[in-house]
C-alpha cells in the first residue's frame, strides 16, 4: 500500500481524535490565532483534496452523515468542532486520535482496531478502547494497565501517563508500555523501546502528543483472572469519614503486595440537596469484600455491592455516554490531610451556590489517590518516565463540573479556575501543595509541564528537536498540551 506520506504532513493542520477523557480541545479562536501563521484554509483544502484523491473511501467531507458522526464522537459537547475533512486510515502504511479541529483535518483512528496477544504482552492499534483491550485479554485471564472507565481510548490515556486501579503495584499506564510504533513528522516510522530509540521511548512516557503519531502500543500484561470489586454509596453525614478513609488508603496502598485502587467521588445534586460520596474499589484476587477498602466498608452506608468478577465485566458497567453534556475539569496535587480536604470540600459546596441556577449542573469533587509506590515503579524499572514524581503519597484532587448550555460555559470556566487556584494557593501557604498537574484531570488554563522537573522538560524539548525538527507536532497539530518553545 502507498504510504500516507505521499501527502506531505507539512500541509496538514491536524488533530487526532483520541477518544479519551484526557484531552480537551482548545477553543476555536485560539486555534485560529495559531493557524493564521500557516494559512489554515489553503493548507487544509489542499490536504483534504490530496487525501480524497488517494483515499476517497476513507475521507469524509462535511455533507455526509459519517462526517457528523465522527465530528461529534466525544463525550464532551465542547469538543464538537468543524474540521475541513476527516481522514480514517486503516493502517500505519496510510499514515505517514481527543482532539477535534476547527477548519483543519481531523485524523480519526476508528478504523485502526486490531490487536495481537503474545505471551505476557499485547500489541494494540490506536482505534482500540481500554474496554476492547480487557475483552481481548479476558480469554487469557490477563489484564493490562489502562483506563478505569469503559469509553476511554488507548492512545490518549497512555500518552498522558494513565491512571489505573492497580497503579500502586504496576505504576501508570505509561510504565507498562514496552514498545511504541511511531510515525514521525516526516513520515518515517520508528520503533521506540528500551533498546531502539530509547530517548524517544522515554519521552513518550508522559510526554503526550509532542513527538509523533503512535500507531501501535505494545503493553505488558499480568495474570489476573479475577478481581474483587466494591461499589459503596454514602450520605452527606459520612463525608468526613469518607475523606479520612481515602487519606488512610493512599498511605496503606504503599504496600504493593496487593494491587488495589479506586475511583473516589463526592457528587452534589444541588437541586435535590443530596451529597453522595461514592467509592468504586477494585482489588486483585477473589477475597470479597476487598480488604483494602475495609475502612470504607466499616462506614455504614446506603449501598454496598461487592462482587468477584473480571476486568472486562467490571468496565462494561462503567460506561460514559457521549454528547450528553459539557464538562470542565480543574485539578492540583497535595499531600493527604483529612481536615484540609474536608474544609476544601466545604468551600466547594458553598461556592456551588454561585452557579446553582446553571441548567443541568452536575458537580463532582474527585479524589485521585497516587500512593508512593506508584512513583517508585518508574524509578526502579530501569526506564523511568517524564514525570519523575517524588516518592510520597499524593492526592490529585479535582473538580469536575458538567452543564448543558453553551451560554453558561464562560461562567463555569471562570468559577472553576478561581476556585481551583484559590484552594491550591491555600495549600501552598499551609505547605501541603505539590506542583504536579496530571494532564488527564487538568483544565484548559493549566500547564502540566510546569509541574514536571525542569531538566525533564528540557530533555523532552531536545528529543522533540531531534525527532520533529520541522515542528509538525507543535505548529500543525496544536490540540492537547504542548511542550512550548
Ligand atoms: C476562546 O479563547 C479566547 C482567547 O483566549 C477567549 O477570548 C474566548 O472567550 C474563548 N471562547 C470560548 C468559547 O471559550
Ligand atoms: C472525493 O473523491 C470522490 C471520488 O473521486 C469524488 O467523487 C468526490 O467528489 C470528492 N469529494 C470532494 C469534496 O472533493
Ligand atoms: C459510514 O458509516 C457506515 C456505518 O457505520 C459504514 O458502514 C461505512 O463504511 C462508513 N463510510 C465511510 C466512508 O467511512
Ligand atoms: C490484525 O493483526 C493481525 C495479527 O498481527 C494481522 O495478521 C492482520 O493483518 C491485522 N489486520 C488488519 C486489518 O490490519
Ligand atoms: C484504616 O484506618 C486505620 C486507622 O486510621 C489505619 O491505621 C489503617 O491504615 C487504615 N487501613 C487502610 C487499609 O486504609
Ligand atoms: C438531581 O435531583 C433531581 C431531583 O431528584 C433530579 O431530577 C436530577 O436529575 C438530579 N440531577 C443530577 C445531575 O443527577
Ligand atoms: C457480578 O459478577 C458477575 C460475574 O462477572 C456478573 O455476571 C454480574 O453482573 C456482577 N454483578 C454486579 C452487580 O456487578
Ligand atoms: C525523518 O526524521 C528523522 C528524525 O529527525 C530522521 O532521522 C530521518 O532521517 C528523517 N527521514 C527522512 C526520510 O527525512
Amino acid at each position: 500500500m502507498k504510504p500516507f506520506l505521499s501527502v506531505p504532513l507539512a500541509v496538514l493542520a491536524l488533530a487526532f481524535a483520541e477518544n479519551t477523557l484526557g484531552y480537551h480541545e482548545r477553543n476555536a479562536s485560539s486555534s485560529t490565532a495559531i493557524a493564521s501563521t500557516i494559512d489554515l484554509e489553503t493548507g487544509a483544502t489542499c490536504a483534504c483534496r490530496k487525501l480524497n484523491s488517494s483515499y476517497s473511501e476513507y475521507t469524509l467531507f462535511p455533507d455526509s452523515a459519517n462526517y457528523t458522526a465522527q465530528a461529534t464522537n466525544y463525550w464532551d459537547i465542547r469538543a464538537d468542532l468543524h474540521p475541513a475533512c476527516i481522514f480514517l486510515p486503516t493502517s500505519a502504511y496510510q499514515f505517514p486520535g481527543s482532539n477535534n479541529i476547527e477548519g483543519g483535518v481531523l485524523l480519526a483512528s476508528d478504523n485502526m482496531r486490531n490487536y495481537t496477544v503474545n505471551g505476557d504482552t499485547i500489541s494494540v492499534t490506536p482505534g482500540m478502547t481500554w474496554y476492547d483491550v480487557y475483552v481481548a485479554l479476558e480469554p487469557y485471564g490477563r489484564v493490562a494497565i489502562g483506563g478505569r472507565l469503559k469509553t476511554i481510548g488507548v492512545p490518549g490515556l497512555t500518552l498522558i501517563g494513565g491512571v489505573h486501579y492497580f497503579l500502586n503495584k504496576y505504576g501508570f499506564a505509561m510504565d507498562n508500555v514496552v514498545q511504541y510504533e511511531v510515525i514521525l513528522g516526516n513520515g518515517t516510522m520508528v520503533l521506540a523501546s528500551a533498546t531502539s530509540h530509547p530517548d524517544l521511548f522515554w519521552a513518550l512516557k508522559g510526554g503526550a502528543n509532542n513527538f509523533g503519531i503512535v500507531t501501535k502500543f505494545t503493553l505488558q500484561t499480568y495474570a489476573m483472572p479475577h478481581i474483587s470489586t466494591t461499589m459503596q454509596v454514602f450520605g452527606e453525614k459520612d463525608v468526613y469519614e469518607f475523606i479520612k478513609a481515602s487519606c488512610d488508603l493512599v498511605h496503606a496502598s504503599n504496600d504493593a503486595s496487593i494491587a488495589a485502587g479506586s475511583v473516589l467521588t463526592i457528587t452534589y445534586n444541588i437541586t435535590a440537596g443530596i451529597v453522595s460520596p461514592i467509592l468504586l474499589g477494585v482489588q486483585e484476587g477473589i477475597s470479597s469484600p476487598p480488604s483494602r477498602f475495609a475502612n470504607f466498608t466499616a462506614i455504614p452506608g446506603d449501598t454496598k455491592i461487592h462482587n468477584v468478577t473480571t476486568s472486562k465485566q467490571w468496565a462494561e458497567n462503567l460506561d460514559t455516554p457521549k454528547q450528553m453534556f459539557r464538562v470542565l475539569f480543574g485539578h492540583h496535587s497535595m499531600y493527604p490531610d483529612t481536615d484540609t480536604l474536608y474544609s476544601m470540600y466545604e468551600t466547594w459546596k458553598a461556592a456551588l451556590n454561585q452557579i446553582a441556577d446553571v441548567q443541568g449542573l452536575n458537580p463532582t469533587f474527585v479524589l485521585n489517590l497516587t500512593p508512593a509506590s506508584a512513583a517508585s515503579v518508574g524509578k526502579t524499572n530501569g526506564i523511568g518516565n517524564t514525570w519523575d514524581l517524588p516518592v510520597e503519597p499524593l492526592i490529585w484532587w479535582q473538580l469536575s463540573t458538567e452543564w448543558v448550555k453553551a451560554e453558561d460555559s464562560s461562567r463555569i470556566e471562570l468559577w472553576t479556575q478561581q476556585l481551583v487556584e484559590s484552594l491550591h494557593a491555600q495549600n501552598q501557604r499551609n505547605g501541603l501543595a505539590r506542583e504536579f498537574i496530571y494532564m488527564g484531570d487538568a483544565g484548559e488554563w493549566q500547564n502540566p509541564f510546569v509541574g514536571f522537573p525542569a531538566k525533564n522538560v528540557q530533555r523532552m524539548k531536545d528529543i522533540r528537536e531531534a525527532y520533529d525538527p520541522s515542528g509538525t507536532f507543535s505548529k500543525l497539530n496544536w490540540g492537547g498540551f504542548k511542550l512550548g518553545d
